[in-house]
């Protein structure tokens, strides 16, 4: 493994920190390259399990550099306080923590912003995770933004801050009735992360790159996933970065000529947490029995996710998008109970089919999803621990994925633990 790359496949909550910290034990460096504290990644191993929001999945092995990308949006408080759950729990998070000096920051502003949005475009709310992860992305394209570099020299600091809170208070006094923040008081807080930064800053596209012309392997951890990237997914209701694996080079500084290898993750079945179209939703009876089975409530906000049958049409996407080397399968063990499990291959819409991803919103919100059946195989699975040993019918659903996606799926997760993951090879 060198220049490694692992992306969500679906809406994110694949169960992308299982496989980052499965990886991690071969990997040097585990970089997250996008996305923020929206994020919430679970790892569990010796029985226990760790929520991470910021850090990168590789923070439990020993001995590796975790990498907080250029792409990444970074909420101080948010850092700071992770840092030290983990550090009362006794997991070291010291020198092994780098922070790329060019990745913005959020700040207090940008989750009034969040709110106020999500507010005012009333039915077509987004249902954000309130973090202040788009506002921060918009000051970051409008030139507007606050870097880590910014923050440690204190001048510089001074005058962008000020100017951001000028901006913001207008909007604040105008358009939404807000309190008007005080440049002191949002000074005197950021000032006490200077230190911080200061001792954790790197220049991440120096840094991985050295690595790697050493022979060093480097692991690139996706939040969210492809159908919430700004660009590829299922606008408006995405997310405000770049999830999709060309986010791994933009977002540390490392070129696509260098990436050997990408690898999605996909759920046995869907999840989206938030707004926005989802054809294969179940209907309130599998929704609620799903649900349970796979404990799907939000890693960071605690919501109810929304659960539904695999969607073919959307991760065979993923696949292209993605330039996807193969496919990890998770959460294969929710479905030992069912019946039968269906499989999406198409949406139809006025008797049309259409057996690719569009980017009609009307073909996602209206399109009715066509069904392919397989037996379900009714055994617990979640203590196997070889391919041979799950049922035919469980290995016939995970090869009519694979000829569907018309790609490998190389490993198959059966439950959250480390050890409950079997290599397919
Ligand atoms: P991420 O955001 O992609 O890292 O995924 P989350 O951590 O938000 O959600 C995945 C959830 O499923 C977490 O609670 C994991 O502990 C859990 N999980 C991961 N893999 C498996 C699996 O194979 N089986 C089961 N039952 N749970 C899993
Ligand atoms: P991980 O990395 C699932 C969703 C939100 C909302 C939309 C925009 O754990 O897979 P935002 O706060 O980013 O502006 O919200 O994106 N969302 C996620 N859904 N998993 C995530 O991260 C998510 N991060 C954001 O629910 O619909
Ligand atoms: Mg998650």
């Amino acid at each position: 493994m060198s220049a490694v790359v692992v992306v969500g496949a679906q809406w994110g909550d694949e169960g992308k920190g299982k496989v980052i910290d499965f990886l991690a034990g071969e990997a040097d460096y585990i970089v997250r390259y996008q996305g923020g504290n929206n994020a919430g990644h679970t790892v569990s191993f010796d029985g226990g399990e760790f929520v991470l929001h910021l850090l990168p999945s590789g923070i439990f092995r020993k001995g590796k550099i975790c990498v907080i990308g250029n792409g990444v949006v970074v909420d101080p408080k948010a850092l700071v306080d992770e840092i030290e759950a983990l550090r009362k729990a006794g997991i070291e998070v010291g020198e092994n923590l780098l922070v790329s000096d060019q990745a913005h920051l959020i700040f207090p502003y940008h989750k009034v912003l969040d709110r106020h949005r999500e507010r005012s475009i009333g039915h077509r709310k987004i249902g954000t995770t309130g973090r202040g992860i788009g506002p921060c992305y918009t000051d970051k394209a409008a030139r507007m933004g606050i870097r880590v570099a910014d923050l440690v020299e204190d001048e510089i600091f001074r005058e962008v801050l000020r100017e951001n809170i000028e901006e913001k208070n207008t909007l604040f006094e105008k358009l939404y009735h807000e309190v008007p923040l005080s440049f002191e008081g949002v000074y005197d807080e950021y000032r006490g992360y200077q230190e911080f930064f200061a001792r954790h800053a790197c220049s991440s596209a120096r840094l991985l790159n050295q690595a790697l012309d050493e022979g060093k392997s480097v692991l690139f951890e996706g939040a969210q996933g492809t159908f919430l990237d700004i660009d590829h997914g299922t606008y408006p209701f995405v997310t405000s970065s770049s999830a999709t694996s060309g986010g791994a080079c933009t977002g540390t500084g490392v070129a696509p000529s260098r990436i050997d290898k990408v690898i999605g993750v996909a759920k046995a079945y869907t999840t989206r947490v938030g707004e926005g179209p989802f054809p294969t939703e179940f209907g309130s009876e599998l929704m609620v029995k799903m649900r349970e089975a796979g404990n799907e409530y939000g890693a960071t906000t605690g919501r109810p996710r929304r659960c539904g049958w695999f969607d073919a049409v959307l991760v065979r996407q993923a696949v292209i998008l993605n330039g996807l080397s193969e496919v990890v399968l998770t959460k294969l063990d929710v479905l030992d109970r069912l019946d039968e499990i269906q499989i999406c291959v198409g949406y139809r819409v006025n008797g049309k089919v259409h057996p690719e991803f569009p980017a009609s919103q009307k073909i996602l919100r209206e399109g009715s999803p066509v069904y392919e059946t397989v037996k379900g195989w009714k055994k617990d699975t979640s203590r196997l621990q070889h391919l041979k040993e799950l049922p035919a019918a469980a290995r016939r659903y995970i090869d009519r994925l694979s000829e569907i996606l018309k790609i490998r799926i190389s490993v198959v997760s059966v439950g959250a633990q480390r050890h409950q993951t079997i290599l397919c090879d």
